[in-house]
């Protein structure tokens, strides 16, 4: 049996340190100034920021510029390639749905690991994380590779050498095998060459959550955020990805009634007018039990006339052809 992480994936555990040969840290530039945008515009002066799913911190290390970074991750392996890159910032092991580390942060951000929460229950507990550990004022920032109306089948290939001869080359294939749940899977297959020349071969199924639009925007405000999506502003040749932010209210509403922004009297009218109310989801006796904790049937509610904020729009400059839903950048 081959040895497995905790979070049960071998490239995030006993290979973990090919990751920076399979997606390397400056692919990330542009998304993380675009995100960092994004955590700057808070109510609130933005300095500590808090990312969850970190991986190798490959978007840590162009924010820490910027923000001082503490970093979470499920993987210690993933965690030891991101102290490398970034020995100044702050690591603890930890799942995104559970940690609690007892203090807050300016911002909240969340890259593509929110794309391992795979019911709408884990979904929720990761953003219920994001608010506990958001000040009041203070911003998140969620980022899944897509959602439910932007994801497509699609292939992708890439891969890298390092300069003492090791190198990767990956195949994803990606597809969705029933629309009606709430994942899609990623068959990952990798070929690792070592310094010495031996080569072997890594396959791996990764399953990723898709919500749509009203899921997403209905758990943010469930948690006690006024949220809006963003278009990303991007130079790659691929859709622009949806950006999720909830704003904390420096006031919290009446509704909200204890830190983990658990809502108990939330109605159509707290939404606001902004928000085309998702059919059948709103009130959250209604939510609660559509949420299952094992993989759910998919939401396909008409709720997509929701909070959409055009922040700017994809440019014709082309860097690099990569498909919409890529995990890796
Ligand atoms: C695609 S990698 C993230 C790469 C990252 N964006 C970077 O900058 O390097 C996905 C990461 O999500 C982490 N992950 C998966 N499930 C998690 C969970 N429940 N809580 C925290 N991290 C999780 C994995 O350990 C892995 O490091």
């Amino acid at each position: 049996m081959p040895e497995q992480s905790v979070s049960g994936a071998r490239f995030y555990g006993d290979l973990a340190s090919w990751w920076p040969l399979i997606s390397p840290p400056e692919d990330y530039e542009e998304e993380a100034a675009f995100a960092a945008r994004l955590l700057g515009a808070a109510s609130i002066p933005v300095h500590d920021v808090l990312e969850l799913g970190s991986g190798g911190g490959h978007n840590a290390v162009h924010l820490k510029a910027r923000f001082a970074m503490t970093l979470v991750d499920l993987s210690a392996e993933m965690l030891a390639v991101s102290r490398e890159l970034n020995p100044e910032c702050d690591h603890h092991q930890g799942d995104m749905r559970t940690v609690r580390l007892g203090r807050g942060f300016d911002a909240v951000f969340v890259h593509d690991a929110v794309m391992y929460m795979t019911s709408e229950i884990k979904l929720a507990q990761a953003i219920a994380t994001a608010f506990v550990h958001c000040r009041p004022g203070g911003v998140a920032v969620l980022v899944p590779d897509c959602t439910t109306e932007s994801f497509e089948p699609y292939t992708d290939h890439g891969g890298g050498d390092d300069a003492d001869g090791r190198g990767v080359r990956y195949l994803e294939w990606a597809w969705d095998p029933d629309p009606h749940d709430t994942w899609a899977v990623a068959e990952l297959a990798f070929v690792l060459r070592d310094a010495d020349h031996t080569v072997r071969v890594v396959h791996e199924q990764h399953r990723w959550g898709l919500f749509g639009r009203s899921v997403w925007l209905g758990l943010l405000e469930e948690a006690g955020f006024e949220a809006r999506v963003v278009i990303e502003e991007t130079t790659e040749d691929r859709r622009p990805r949806e950006l999720f932010v909830g704003h904390r209210p420096l006031v919290p509403s009446p509704a909200v009634i204890d830190g983990r922004g658990t809502r108990a009297t939330k109605t159509v009218a707290d939404l606001g007018p902004r928000t085309a109310v998702p059919s059948g989801v709103v009130l959250p006796s209604e939510m609660v039990s559509r949420m299952r904790d094992e993989e759910s049937p998919r939401d396909h509610s008409p709720g997509s006339a929701c909070r959409v904020a055009i922040v700017g729009s994809a440019t014709a400059a082309v860097r690099r052809s990569r498909p919409a839903s890529s995990s890796f950048r």
